[in-house]
């Protein structure tokens, strides 16, 4: 079977304890833990940071932490995601000035690196910088919450990118982020995704472990 790594975002998490949160939904088969990072301006939503990651880390957190950053300026928040603990850094090339020097900065830190693509940005600077991305990551909704619907016409755009991958012969991540759950999950595995970010699908039901086992097996169909 393919290697698919399911990644809760804990945006949808109990915050008065996600501590506890991220514990369960690790022990209920979670890959890696999905760090929404908002900041009011890129994005009209304001979430956490650099010393959250920390505190998980020190809590025994040994899972990867996938870090998407919806904040501008990006680069002079890197260097405390990676010294928080961070695994891979993503961000949103629109805000970035530049975004070659961004990528190096995550890579120079430690971290995989990564392009996080909004519904409507095109996949066009991916062409200069493949060699520099770990981890190509498209929004299937407009980010700055949970809980929206899939995007439909994310599909497509997943093809494209699933081809931009192939022909670069990298082991590139296609990483998904928004509205993903059990019903829909087989059919953005099919378009080329394989790393699932879902927030509300797994935080928002009682048995953690019964969702992502779900989503395994429509994963294996
Ligand atoms: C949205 C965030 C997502 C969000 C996904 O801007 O990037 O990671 O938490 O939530 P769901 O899975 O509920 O759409
Ligand atoms: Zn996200």
């Amino acid at each position: 079977m393919k290697d698919f790594l399911i990644a809760p975002s804990i945006l949808s998490a109990n915050f008065a304890k996600l501590g506890e949160e991220v514990d369960n939904v690790l022990a209920a088969g979670a890959d890696v833990v999905h760090f929404d990072v908002m900041d009011n301006h890129y994005v009209p939503n304001l979430t956490i940071g650099p010393m959250v990651c920390q505190a998980l880390r020190d809590h025994g957190v040994t899972a990867p932490i996938d870090v998407h950053l919806m904040v501008k300026p990006v680069d002079r928040i890197i260097p405390d995601f990676a010294k928080a603990g961070a695994s891979i850094i993503t961000f949103h090339p629109e805000a970035s000035e530049h975004i070659d020097r961004s990528l190096q900065l995550i890579k120079d830190s430690g971290c995989q690196a990564g392009l996080v693509f909004n519904p409507a940005t095109p996949l066009h600077c991916l062409e200069h910088v493949m060699d520099k991305v770990d981890v190509i990551l498209l929004m299937s909704v407009n980010p700055g919450f949970g809980g929206q619907s899939f995007i439909p016409g994310t599909l497509d755009k997943l093809r494209q990118a699933r081809a931009l991958i192939d022909q670069s012969g990298r082991d590139i991540r296609l990483e998904i982020d928004g509205g993903v759950n059990v019903n829909n999950i087989a059919e953005i595995a099919a378009a080329g995704a394989d790393m699932f970010v879902a927030g509300s699908a797994i935080f928002n039901q009682p048995d953690y472990q019964a969702v992502i086992s779900q989503m395994r097996s429509e994963l294996a169909k």
